[in-house]
């Protein structure tokens, strides 16, 4: 009774492990993930060989040995027919173990290699930094004003390289988007760089995966793949400065947010907002989702966000704004007409 029991707790202790967009998890979108995933499951196979012959020697071993419990295990004497058996058997077993071993060290360099080899002379650059708990994205453009900036919803075309530089402005974190790559560390003071491509359309997501504060859990991010086209598309749209308020209560949504201390953390480019020290929100209603994938881009999720952001995200630098209920009101259409 008891070991069904115990059986049914670790099967759904397994379970709990599984997301409801499995399936997304396991399908890679890139030639590296692809790669990355076959050199999983070859070492997957080789433990799982390995750990039934070695289960399967133990039970038979066990079931063999007939040494009474009371008495002393007998002495040893080498050069018995048994033993000699045994040790033939103990170096052929070493013999496979350290030629495995290589097999999967050279498999490994390969893979890495592999996975670093992408290269392209004209490629797409994305400067991705880590914040607690938001990715700031940039979009960089020898001409400044054509330099894109936004949060957590990296767009990207499919089918061409996209070189991704790193760095961190406070605590360590990792990118890391299953479908995609494998992880990337994110260190303060340090840039680095890597490529990765995306040949399916898509939206993949990705998550912080260095423990880094109370917030690590919800600092997610999106990969959004899509045909050359329609980037550019976003891509130009981003680089235009915000919408002008189309009507009297967008205006007073934005006078809302430039007399109130969104303008102290947040810029709007096409305003007086300027501040570099929360996500640049010049496009924020472009966005699927908000606050680093954790809450919908609705307007109900945007009120609460902007109202007790402490209740959704317990720890993060966004302080409540108890605002009147018509200027909330107005503020959330400010904000999602900004397109
Ligand atoms: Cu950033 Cu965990």
């Amino acid at each position: 009774m008891k070991l069904p029991r115990a059986a049914a707790y670790a099967t759904l202790l397994i379970l709990a492990g599984c997301q409801s967009n499995h399936s997304m998890l396991w399908s890679s979108a890139s030639k590296q993930a692809s790669d990355i995933e076959w050199l999983y499951w070859f070492i997957f196979w080789i433990c799982l060989v390995v750990f039934v012959l070695v289960i399967a020697f133990f039970a038979g071993g066990l079931a063999k040995s007939n040494v009474d419990e009371e008495e002393m295990a007998p002495v040893m004497e080498s050069n018995e027919p048994g033993d000699r058996r045994a040790k033939v058997g103990v170096s052929i077993a070493l013999g496979i173990t350290v030629v495995t071993l290589f097999v999967v060290l050279a498999l490994s360099i390969v893979t890495g290699k592999t996975t670093e080899g992408l290269t392209s002379k004209n490629p797409i650059t994305i400067e991705v930094t880590g914040h607690q708990w938001w990715w700031e994205l940039r979009y960089p453009n020898p001409q400044a004003d054509l330099t894109v900036l936004s949060a957590n919803e990296i767009h990207i075309p499919v089918g061409k390289p996209i070189v991704v530089l790193t760095a961190s402005r406070d605590v360590i974190h990792s990118f890391w988007a299953p479908n995609i790559d494998g992880k990337r560390d994110l260190l303060p003071g340090y840039q680095s760089a890597f490529t990765f491509q995306i040949d399916k359309p898509g939206i993949y997501h990705g998550q912080c995966a260095e423990f880094c504060g109370e917030q690590h859990a919800h600092m997610g991010f999106e990969i959004v793949a899509q045909t050359m086209d329609e980037f550019q598309a976003w891509l130009n749209q981003q680089r235009k400065p915000s919408v002008q308020p189309q009507d009297a209560k967008e205006v007073h949504g934005r006078d809302v947010f430039l007399t109130h201390s969104c303008v102290l953390c947040h810029t709007i480019r096409g305003t007086d907002a300027g501040s570099r020290v929360g996500p640049d929100l010049t496009h924020v209603g472009s966005r699927r989702l908000l606050a680093a994938t954790a809450i919908s881009n609705a307007p109900g999720s945007l009120a609460g966000w902007i109202t007790d952001p402490q209740r959704i995200k317990p720890g993060v630098l966004m302080p409540a704004n108890p605002l009147a209920p018509g200027d909330l009101d107005a503020l959330v259409t400010y904000l999602r007409s900004l397109q």
